[in-house]
């Protein structure tokens, strides 16, 4: 049913007439024929980014974890002014996303930087403290999962108030609650890690919103900088 409804929803509301549509439809057969893995956000969380992004105004994103650029494709596509940073750990993985990117018509305004996003953070900070990089509108960790709450505590660094942060997959399967899953899950621990230093931090105020659909049960946190 959840399947089914997506289909249902995404026909109605995303159909193929749409100017992304292609390009989407694109880097998703593309990274599966390349072999990705099948975690890209589906077509309905992406488009609710790039809404988001609408009601934002948003200028300046950056994501943690291209993928196959779905994502950074989905945000650029819908916003027009809107530029993104992304930051991908493999190579591999980032030669695919270019190839996405690139077919989509919009590497002008996508800056993919390859290795470990903690390579790349202080140099990004630094450019946004000296006025050289405007800060962010918004941001999407969608990463090694960790890592969530480190990712999440520089962006709130880099970012405007008002700036929305969105952290994918908290609600890990459904497990997200359970103390004794995150003994040996890393993707429950670090979203346990991860919601429960984001309700000690005072920069912000988030929620958690638990998602059913074409991938399963899950769902993402959101944050918006005071
Ligand atoms: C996984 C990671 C993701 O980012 C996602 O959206 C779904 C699943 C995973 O590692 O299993
Ligand atoms: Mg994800």
């Amino acid at each position: 049913r959840w399947t089914a409804i997506d289909e249902y929803t995404t026909s109605h509301l995303h159909p193929p007439s749409r100017p992304n549509h292609a390009a989407i439809t694109h880097a998703i057969k593309n990274s599966a024929a390349k072999g990705l893995a099948d975690i890209a956000a589906p077509s309905n969380i992406g488009k609710f980014l790039a809404l988001q992004c609408q009601m934002l105004n948003a200028k300046h994103a950056i994501e943690f974890g291209t993928l196959g650029g779905c994502t950074a494709i989905w945000l650029t596509t819908m916003n027009p002014n809107l530029k993104i940073t992304t930051l991908e750990y493999e190579a591999s993985t980032a030669e695919v996303a270019r190839e996405n990117i690139a077919n989509a018509g919009v590497s002008d305004r996508v800056d993919l930087i390859l290795g470990p996003a903690v390579d790349a953070l202080p140099r990004l900070e630094q450019e946004i403290q000296s006025g050289q990089r405007e800060k962010l509108d918004f941001a999407f960790i969608d990463s090694d999962k960790m890592n969530n709450w480190t990712y999440f505590d520089w962006a709130v660094g880099m970012s405007r108030p008002g700036a929305c942060i969105v952290v994918d997959n908290v609600v890990s399967k459904g497990n997200l609650a359970d103390a004794k899953a995150a003994e040996t899950n890393h993707m429950v621990k670090g979203a346990q890690m991860c919601v429960e230093n984001v309700g000690k931090d005072d920069r912000v105020e988030a929620m958690v919103m638990q998602i059913v659909g074409e991938k399963d049960y899950d769902g993402f946190l959101m944050a918006v900088v005071k």
